[in-house]
């Protein structure tokens, strides 16, 4: 194959992969985009494969066999409560094959074309390299932390103990001395030290976040594993490998700001600020403030004379399973005549999009399913607000306290709809650990129960 031929293949490839991005991010395209992706991937590798410079074919099927064995075998058994730990432990062999990479090419620069006219490594080369090492490191043991974190290997509170942000930023200055001392004078004890010094700083940066912030770290993850790649493409001098890390490196970035927005933080205050460990259901807040409980009889009831009502899940939906009984509930309300949505907010649950996959899983009508912009303005005129295992992403305290966690963090209005029904245990706080005001107020009614118990009662009742 010509290098135009090859240039173009991987033009081809990247944007692909740009439409599977586009494609992904809706659940009614992302089918679509998941194929576009696959056929990027498949000319991605097939231009490489059949490219001069490939010396044994044996090496390459042994490793296509192999991972896409495993991979196979994985995607088909993993339950869809565990894709944020399979994602870490993936990421986790991208930083990796980072470091495997740039230690390969270190030692055969030759191989790799990256020797200037006397033989000598290429400036630029030995500061992709140290940037594409560093980087894969620090992905690979923050990754492998995050993994122990979610799977539950490892405890999902915070590590904390003093002076840990000093020696954290004294490692991070070290390893940036030792990134310009590599690319003056590229000697290998400089490789192995800035190597082993960034597997340190990738441990050390994970371990103080709290498990219930792993979300933002693995999508942060997510856009370091695509730097790493990034950083694998320079010294390869593959333009499909540049393109399609920065794509995933850019992606990875914009979804942690998004779910930092959403959650009105700071990527900074996710990784400082040691937040949101295990939030036991024995929660802190007891009030004395009387509520007013119901039964499963009393909702039905309730939901089946009434005009419209808005279902809005929440992380308590997930851990419950809830999803096909709330659909089963919305079908049996729609034969009564009662209009029924569901309302998404964008950090419902503890992964983006985690509501949508639960929703899609039930088979539930897409055009049914509204994000917060596209509903709230819609609870003032709904007459019941069914909120199933949801809380801070209700909480009025995000628009009238100042004080509170939550503070100015887009909330869904569910307390402006003329009931609101809240399916929960206990009167036990959310992730962020705070009282809710709306479980006290007149028109809200709680249905203290597990959410698929509750649920299979309210749809028996109707
Ligand atoms: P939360 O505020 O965490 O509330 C979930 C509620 O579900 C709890 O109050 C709990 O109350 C209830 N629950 C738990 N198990 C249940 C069960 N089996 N049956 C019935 N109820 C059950 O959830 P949310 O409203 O979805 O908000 C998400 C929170 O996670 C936000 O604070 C968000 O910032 C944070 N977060 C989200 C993400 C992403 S990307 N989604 C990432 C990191 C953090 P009981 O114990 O009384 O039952």
């Amino acid at each position: 194959m010509s290098e135009n031929l090859t240039a173009l293949a991987y033009l081809v490839a990247s944007v692909l992969f740009i439409m599977a991005l586009r494609g992904l991010s809706s659940p009614e395209s992302s089918r679509k985009g998941n194929i576009y992706g696959i056929v990027g991937m498949a000319i991605a590798i097939a231009t490489t494969v059949v490219r001069p410079d490939v010396v044994s074919y044996g090496w390459i099927l042994g490793g296509i066999v192999l991972g896409g064995g495993v991979g196979t075998m994985i995607a088909l058994r993993i339950k869809m409560t565990a894709m944020p730990e399979l994602v870490a432990a993936f990421h986790s062999l991208v930083g990796m094959a980072a470091v495997m990479v740039a230690a390969a090419a270190f030692y055969n620069p030759a191989a790799y074309g990256i020797v200037d006219a006397e033989g000598v490594l290429k400036l630029a080369s030995r500061i992709e390299m140290g940037l594409g090492v560093a980087i894969g490191a620090i992905t690979f043991s923050g990754s492998v932390i995050a993994f122990a974190k979610l799977k539950g290997i490892m405890t999902g509170n915070p590590i904390v103990f003093p002076g840990q942000h000093p020696l954290n930023a004294l490692i991070g200055l070290v390893i940036i001395g030792l990134l310009i001392g590599f690319a003056a004078e590229p000697s290998p004890v400089l490789f192995w030290i800035m190597t082993g010094l960034a597997f340190a700083i990738g441990f050390l940066l994970i371990i103080p976040v709290g498990g219930a912030d792993m979300p933002v770290i693995v999508s942060m993850l997510n856009s370091y594993s695509g730097w790493a790649a990034a950083g694998i493409g320079f010294t390869l001098e593959n333009t499909a490998l540049i393109i399609t890390g920065a794509l995933v490196g850019s992606s990875g970035a914009i979804l942690s700001y998004i779910m930092c927005k959403a959650m009105n933080r700071s990527i900074v205050n996710v990784v400082l600020g040691g937040f949101g460990g295990d939030t036991s259901a024995a929660g802190a807040i007891r009030s004395d403030r009387p509520v007013r409980p119901g039964s499963a009889e009393d909702a039905a009831f309730i939901m089946k004379n009434a005009g419209s009502v808005i279902i809005v899940p929440g992380y308590g939906m997930a851990v419950a399973q809830a999803q096909h009984s709330v659909r089963e509930m919305a079908d049996a309300l729609k034969a009564n005549g009662v209009k029924v949505r569901y309302a998404i907010h964008p950090v419902a649950g503890r992964m983006p999009g985690h509501m949508n996959v639960l929703l899609a899983e039930a088979n539930v009508p897409y055009d049914e399913v509204a994000e917060l912009e596209e509903i709230n303005a819609d609870f003032s005129s709904t007459d019941v607000s069914f909120v199933i295992g949801a809380n801070d992403v209700t909480n009025p305290a995000a628009r009238t306290d100042p004080q509170s966690p939550i503070a100015g963090m887009p909330i869904l209005d569910v307390d402006k709809s003329r009931t609101v029904l809240f399916v929960k245990r206990s009167l036990s706080p959310g992730y962020a650990g705070i009282d809710n005001d709306l479980f006290y107020a007149e028109s809200t009614m709680m249905l203290f129960a597990d959410a698929k118990k509750m649920v299979d009662d309210i749809v028996k009742s109707l």
